[in-house]
C-alpha cells in the first residue's frame, strides 16, 4: 500500500504540518552558521510514516488499523530529527520551540537525562499543532547531538537483523560507546563553555 492510498485525503495536510514544523525550526537563531562558524542545529531531517511502519505499530498496540488511529491515537505520523552540535544546544532548542504559539508540547521524554538502559540518548517531544498548517495534528520531535546520532543510527541497524552472532558482546560494546559518547560530549560542552567566555573576556 502506498502513502495516498494508506493517508488519503490526509496526506497533503499532513506535509503542510511537516513543512510547518520545518519551517518554524529553520526560525531558530542558530539555525544558520554564524560569521564566527558556531551552528548550533547541523541538520534537520523529517519523514510522513510509511504505511508498513504505521501498520505495524497499530497492530503492535492492538489498535484498530485506520487513519483514525494513524492520526489521532499514536502521535508519529510526522516524525521530525533535529541534530544538534551540543547538549545545550539541544536544550535550547527545545526551550525556544516551546515557546512557540503554534504548538503546545504535549509530552517530554528526556532519553539525555535519564538514557534507556541500552544507552540510547534523546530528547522526545510530542507536540500538537495549535495553529496554521496541520492544525489539530501532533508529531514526534526527537533532539539528539550529533554524536548521539551517529550512535543511534547503528545501534539502529540492529533491529532489521534477526539472528546476531555474539549479540549480547555488541550490545554491551554499544553500550560502551553511548557511554563514552555521553562523556565526550559532556567535555566538549565543557571546552566550547570556556573558549566561549575566553573570546569573550578578550573582548571586554
Ligand atoms: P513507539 O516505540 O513509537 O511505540 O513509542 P514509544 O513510546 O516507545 O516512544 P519512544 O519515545 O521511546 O521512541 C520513539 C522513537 O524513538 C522510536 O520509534 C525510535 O525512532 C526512537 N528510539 C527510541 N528508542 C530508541 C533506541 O533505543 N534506539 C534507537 N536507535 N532509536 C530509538
Ligand atoms: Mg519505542
Amino acid at each position: 500500500m502506498n502513502f495516498e492510498e494508506f493517508y488519503g485525503d490526509a496526506l497533503p495536510v499532513l506535509k503542510l504540518a511537516e513543512k510547518h514544523i520545518l519551517n518554524t525550526i529553520s526560525e531558530y537563531p542558530g539555525f544558520n552558521e554564524t560569521p564566527e562558524g558556531i551552528q548550533e542545529i547541523i541538520y534537520c531531517r523529517s519523514r510522513i510514516k510509511s504505511p508498513e511502519s504505521m501498520t505495524e505499530k497499530l497492530r503492535r498496540k492492538g489498535l484498530p488499523v485506520n487513519l483514525n488511529s494513524a492520526l489521532y491515537k499514536v502521535n508519529d505520523a510526522i516524525g521530525v530529527r533535529v541534530v544538534c552540535s551540543f547538549a545545550d544546544d539541544v536544550y535550547n532548542v527545545y526551550r525556544w520551540f516551546s515557546g512557540h504559539p503554534d504548538f503546545e508540547i504535549i509530552n517530554v521524554k528526556d532519553y539525555i537525562a535519564n538514557p534507556k538502559p541500552n544507552g540510547y540518548r534523546s530528547l522526545h517531544l510530542i507536540i500538537k499543532i495549535v495553529s496554521g498548517d496541520g492544525c489539530g495534528l501532533t508529531a514526534e520531535i526527537q533532539l539528539r547531538t550529533i554524536a548521539t546520532d551517529f550512535w543511534a543510527a547503528l545501534e539502529h541497524q540492529m533491529k532489521y537483523k534477526h539472528e546476531i552472532t555474539h549479540e549480547e558482546l555488541i550490545r554491551n560494546e554499544l553500550k560502551r560507546c553511548a557511554d563514552e559518547i555521553a562523556s565526550v560530549d559532556l567535555s566538549m560542552q565543557t571546552l566550547r563553555d570556556i573558549i566561549m567566555n575566553n573570546s569573550w573576556d578578550n573582548e571586554a
